[in-house]
């Protein structure tokens, strides 16, 4: 157990070890159910640190023998303690020789080392290392690792560690050897191996200095026809980190594996990156363009940690967003850059940024927000954790990543490398806090960044509220920014934060004003970043002829949410003129928001629903715009989640909710069936499927009109969607037509969902789609049959398996996460599985369960009768016979 049950680790109890560890030489005698593990420690005392023993941590591990510079330790000299063994010793220097045994074949928590389809593979992050042997597993221990590994040469062909390959060899008994060597020192948990039966698709390049490196992707044979993406988004990778900020591969090799059996999306060990599959295998017959997307990023990201988290890393765990914050960021960035660099004008361009800038917002606000509004709201810096593995949030990741991006618009392009610069030349090659960081930002810009500390101490998520006065006689708009952030647990009041707000005005014609504040010579930019620091603030803008309609927080400068009272024709107005492409998505959310809310209202209190026609001329306007960018159009009218809309639901009621989107999304369909079926029809890309921006763009329009075609339901678009499903020449397109067909009650979906099966039951990735999008599906009519029962059917799909975290959560997270009116149904059956799903999980992979756990921790948003519903199953599972720490702290926060 890592931590004891109900003890938090606390942040402020940082306190440096007394021994590092320089040299780690590892030896690995791989076998299924009795792995030997010999370790050779030098240990160092740390001057810097108080007096006190050597430290190793260690779970579920025998220990065969430990030895101390050669010698069995005396008595008294090594004691037991519960998370591991304590070591005196008075020399600056010791050598400590440890052998352990482990069994991977019973390892099904995911972490530390198992097995998976035959192979052996490691997740040391984040204290998995420990459960390999008794090591100082923290990330403030750096050393330098050489590993031996040993494996039947029949079973497990490739042998695999971080660094360069050193050596190889035959054995007797049909065994063979690698060994491997890290120049860089490291802490524990960047540590992996691999020895599995694998292939690898190769290619040499150059670095920037002109040094060649050997860049491998390994996988199943079998996939080595979708391997190529993943190839080129490395190369990309690479060449942008040169670019953008100067930094290069700094390896002779570099790998990555691809693993079906992986409880997180990948993982950035040092020269032997770890996926799961989900983000490496694409090509157009079985990834959709949003897979191909997902790639790109994922394998972007995890080689942006090469130097965002493995040169420079974090002290402790607290400091957990100093490298996914920014790695985050980073790969947000190369995205943008990405699919800007495929347009063709520089509108092209400016509209691709706002679409991956819109997809980041989305999951901020249907992940995030959620997360800030509940039991586990913390700041992107955490103050204390039970179960760190809880702690890989979408707080510490996607806010983390926000927070970053402050400082970029804060600082500029320029400062902000200036930073990055300084925090390498201070920090490489060690383990620093969110401090450094922002230190070195504040040093390289001579900017003052004490209050926008805050942001890393600080839960919840701000309030902004807006308000300008026109004043015709002085020709002046003043406008007035307030902040306030809610309570959060165990943070009762907050203070004002350091906000960076874009903002812009709009004339009547539409067009952007020049800006001029009170007292400056000239008007500027039509788009002026003001920095909010205070609780209230007021600006004043001269020379302005008649009130403006004002824009505020454009792309989204901070993570906040914004309090602005705009009646319908002013959203309607911005929605057709808004210069900046994010905003203009944006006021499109809120009219749909708007409307959705009210139309829920109506169905609550058993009233017809009536959509408004002016929210239909909006909507239909930019339909029907062909100069528009099609892939930022199916953002814009595409339905805002409702994970999004129940968080802004009081109370939050799931089932009139969905009553309001279909009815929505019926009466839009009916509405402009016209319109929809034209754009579908011109939307067509022709020729070989490519993964590229412009025809992913078509694609999503085209599937959107779809969806909206088939909401409203008729014999002309069932036919379509049915033959756009037999036609389709990629797996976007099939299963476009799958998910519109799936999102009605057609008998026709019945037949898709099996013709897909069929086509792909052993296809494993392809086949977590089918389970998703019936795990989603809504219900079009009552007499439709229920999801939890096909949920539950699925479950017996040969298929399926509770150990594969990516079954898991497309089926049970898909219902428990993703379909709300289904799962929160009135009876409490949904609820009663959750809690049965949860606990048989807790049992082999708490990490995986206690995702599903979260799924409840939000119930205190939803209405008297609903709460009183989950209550009790969220009591059932706190009383459940021996619930892991992960799933016990998540429970023990929902009902605290
Ligand atoms: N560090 C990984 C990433 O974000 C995520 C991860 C965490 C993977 C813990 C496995 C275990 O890139
Ligand atoms: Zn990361």
């Amino acid at each position: 157990m890592r931590t004891q049950q109900g003890t938090p680790v606390r942040r402020e109890a940082y306190q440096p070890l007394a021994y590092g560890v320089e040299t780690v030489d590892l030896d690995f005698l791989l076998d299924p159910k009795a792995t030997q593990v010999s370790s050779r420690l030098v240990c160092v005392r740390n001057p810097d640190a108080p007096a006190g023993p050597i430290v190793l941590f260690g779970e579920g591990l025998e220990l065969l023998s430990l030895h101390i510079d050669g010698a069995e330790p005396a008595a008294g000299q090594l004691r037991k303690t519960d998370s591991g063994l304590e070591l005196d010793v008075s020399a600056e220097r010791v050598v400590l020789d440890i052998v352990t045994r482990i069994d991977p074949s019973a390892n099904l928590t995911l972490s530390g080392l198992y097995q998976s389809r035959g192979g052996y593979y490691t997740q040391c992050e984040a204290e998995g290392f420990r459960s390999i042997t008794y090591f100082p597993d923290r990330p403030d221990i750096m050393a330098r690792y050489t590993v031996r590994l040993e494996a039947d040469a029949a079973a497990c062909p490739v042998l695999l560690s971080n660094g360069n390959l050193l050596e190889t060899g035959n054995l007797p008994n049909g065994r063979h050897f690698a060994r491997w060597e890290d120049p860089f020192p490291k802490p524990s948990y960047l540590f992996a191996l691999v020895a599995a039966d694998l292939k690898a698709l190769e290619r040499k390049v150059d670095t920037a200095s002109g040094r060649e490196v050997l860049l491998q992707v390994w996988v199943e044979e079998r996939d080595l026809d979708r391997v190529g993406h993943a190839m080129d988004s490395l190369i990309h990778s690479m060449r942008w980190d040169e670019e953008v900020f100067g930094l290069e591969l700094d390896l002779d090799r570099f790998m990555i594996v691809a693993v079906s059996d992986f409880n997180m999306g990948a993982m950035e060990n040092k020269g032997l990156n770890i996926f799961n599959t989900k983000y490496v295998l694409a090509n157009p017959e079985t990834g959709t363009d949003l897979d191909f997307e997902n790639v790109e990023s994922v394998v972007a990201h995890e080689y942006f940690h090469n130097w965002t988290g493995n040169r420079v890393t974090c002290r402790d765990w607290f400091q957990l967003t100093l490298k996914e914050g920014l790695t985050v960021f980073r790969d947000q960035q190369f995205t943008a850059d990405m699919m800007a660099r495929a347009s063709d004008s520089p509108d092209a361009a400016a509209s691709a940024r706002a679409v991956t800038r819109i997809a980041n917002v989305r999951g901020l606000r249907g992940g995030q927000f959620p997360e800030d509004a509940g039991p586990m709201a913390h700041p992107i810096r955490p103050d204390s954790y039970q179960e760190i593995n809880n702690f890989y949030t979408a707080t510490v990741y996607q806010k983390g990543a926000e927070v970053i991006r402050m400082l970029h618009t804060l600082l500029g392009r320029e400062g902000f490398r200036n930073g990055m610069d300084l925090y390498f030349s201070y920090h490489d090659g060690q383990a620093v806090t969110c401090d450094d960081f922002v230190g070195c930002m504040a040093e390289a810009n001579g900017a003052d960044l004490d209050r926008f500390m805050r942001w890393y101490s600080q839960a919840g998520t701000p309030r902004l509220k807006a308000e300008g006065v026109y004043d015709p006689a002085g020709r002046s708009y003043s406008l007035t920014l307030s902040q306030s952030t809610p309570a959060t647990p165990g943070q009762a009041d907050k203070l004002p934060l350091h906000i960076p707000v874009a903002v812009g005005l709009i004339g009547a014609d539409g067009v952007d004003l020049p800006l001029q504040l009170e007292g400056e010579a000239h008007a500027g930019d039509s788009t002026r970043v003001l920095e909010l620091k205070d609780a209230s603030q007021t600006w004043r803008f001269t020379g302005i002829d008649a009130e403006p309609v004002p824009s505020l927080l454009r792309g989204y400068s901070a993570p906040v949410i914004l309090d602005v009272v705009e009646d319908d024709a002013r959203l309607a107005f911005r929605m057709a003129h808004d210069s900046d492409p994010f905003n203009r998505w944006d006021a499109a959310q809120r009219y749909m928001e708007r409307v959705a809310l009210a139309l829920a209202a109506e169905a609550a209190a058993g009233r017809p629903m009536e959509v408004p026609q002016a929210f239909g001329h909006a909507f239909r306007a930019l339909l029907v715009n062909a100069s528009l960018d099609p892939a930022f159009v199916a953002e814009t009218l595409a339905l805002p989640s409702e994970a999004y809309l129940l968080e802004r639901m009081q109370p939050a009621d799931p089932a009139p909710l969905r009553a309001a989107l279909i009815h929505l999304s019926r009466e839009l369909g009916q509405a402009l069936q016209g319109d929809f079926l034209a754009r579908y029809m011109d939307l067509e890309v022709d020729g070989e499927y490519r993964y590229h921006p412009a025809d992913a763009g078509k694609r999503a329009l085209r599937n959107l009109c779809l969806r909206y075609m088939m909401a409203w339901g008729g014999p002309t678009a069932v036919q379509l969607a049915s033959l756009q499903f037999k036609t389709a020449g990629n797996m976007t397109e099939r299963y476009g037509a799958l998910a519109a067909l799936v999102q009605s009650d057609a008998p026709e979906r019945l037949e898709a969902l099996e013709a897909f099966h069929e086509r792909y039951k052993d296809d494993a990735l392809v086949l977590d789609k089918w389970f998703l999008l019936q795990a989603c599906a809504w219900r079009w009519s009552a007499d439709a049959p229920a999801t939890l029962e096909r949920v539950r059917a699925l479950m017996d799909n040969p298929a399926f398996s509770l150990s594969n975290p990516n079954k898991v959560y497309s089926l049970l997270g898909g219902y428990f996460k993703a379909n709300a009116a289904e799962f929160h149904r009135e009876d409490g059956a949904g609820y009663a599985f959750w809690a049965e799903q949860v606990v048989a999980l807790d049992r082999n992979n708490p990490q995986v369960a206690s995702r599903m756990a979260r799924a409840l921790e939000g119930w205190r948003k939803f209405t008297p009768a609903i709460q009183a519903r989950i209550r009790v199953v969220l009591e059932q599972v706190a009383g459940a016979e021996g619930l892991s720490p992960d799933v016990t702290e998540i429970i023990g926060k929902a009902l605290a």
